[in-house]
């Protein structure tokens, strides 16, 4: 057998001309174009990748996007002054301050204070609790993709065991919250397996669904995937100047019943999901 492979880059591509149609509309209905705002300390090289990924994204759509590339040595409290202003700039609508922040800045300090209806990362505590209590705002972008990815395989999840490895604020823990939601796509029985996780391959042995987030090159191979499994791979690891998931995919793609490609599955869903967000954020503030 050979997996379906679930390709995130068509996917996004659909949803974003969609988003597109839909910020038409909104702009036709509203005369409000809406405007995200990045924020990039540093010059981390992967960082100002995925952050110029996401504005040529936003342009494309027809979202207007502003980036503001703050120095490595900004401290927390210039940064905060930034955010603080950005909260009340009427003209802008989602704010995004890419992580990983440098050392000096604590990065709580800086996701509690971005306006929570600003914040399309869906990070805020209190966005976090709307989605714990099944009312959520906005979804964080990559469980968000990786939840469209699972319904464009129209695959049963009622019922299914979905075992994520990784337990980050920004994937797994959002992921778990989204997989045991009633409905579509979700009712699902989730394990969440980390560094301490006891007889972790037994664990993933018995997944009906695998959720791979923690940052390891090719972690997961072939003899922990139970056949007919779906397999999404999050991870993004470059291994001799070659990108790399968190699976093993060439092993596991003979296993699985359906598997997400690393580059080109994930990611693009993931910023296509930070669009949609953004243009409810603008709908929420214009409403
Ligand atoms: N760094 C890695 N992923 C993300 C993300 O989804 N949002 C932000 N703001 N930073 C990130």
């Amino acid at each position: 057998m050979s997996a379906e492979i679930i390709d995130g880059k068509a996917l996004a591509a659909t949803f974003r001309g969609q988003i597109a149609d839909e910020v038409n509309q909104f702009k036709t209905q509203t005369n409000v174009v809406p405007h995200l705002t990045a924020v990039l300390v540093g010059d981390d090289p992967a960082s100002a990748v995925y952050v110029r990924n996401k504005q040529r994204s936003c342009e494309k759509a027809g979202i207007q996007s502003t980036l503001q590339r703050l120095p490595a040595e900004t401290s927390e409290a210039e940064l905060i002054s930034i955010v603080e202003s950005l909260n009340t700039d009427s003209g802008v609508h989602g704010i995004l301050v890419q992580l990983p922040l440098p050392k000096q800045i604590n990065e709580t300090a800086i996701l509690d204070v971005v306006n929570p209806l600003k914040d399309v990362d869906a990070f805020h505590p209190e966005n976090v609790g709307l989605i714990v209590q099944g009312r959520p705002r906005y979804l964080p972008c990559t469980p968000y993709g990786i939840q469209q990815m699972i319904l464009s395989t129209k695959m049963e999840t009622a019922g299914k065991h979905a075992v994520i490895l990784g337990r980050s604020e920004i994937v797994g823990k959002p992921m778990a919250m989204l997989l045991i939601q009633r409905g579509q796509g979700a009712d699902a029985t989730v394990t969440i397996c980390h560094s301490r996780t006891q007889n972790l391959n037994e664990i993933v042995k018995t997944a009906d669904i695998i959720i791979a987030a923690i940052g390891k090159p090719e972690f997961v191979t072939a003899d922990m995937v139970k056949p007919g499994a779906v397999v999404i791979d999050v991870g993004i690891n470059r291994v001799n100047d070659r990108l790399v998931g968190d699976v093993d995919f060439e092993g596991v793609k003979k296993v699985a019943s359906a598997i997400t490609p690393v580059p080109g599955g994930v990611g693009p869903m993931t910023i296509a999901m930070l669009l949609k967000n953004t243009l409810t954020a603008a709908g929420i503030q214009s409403g």
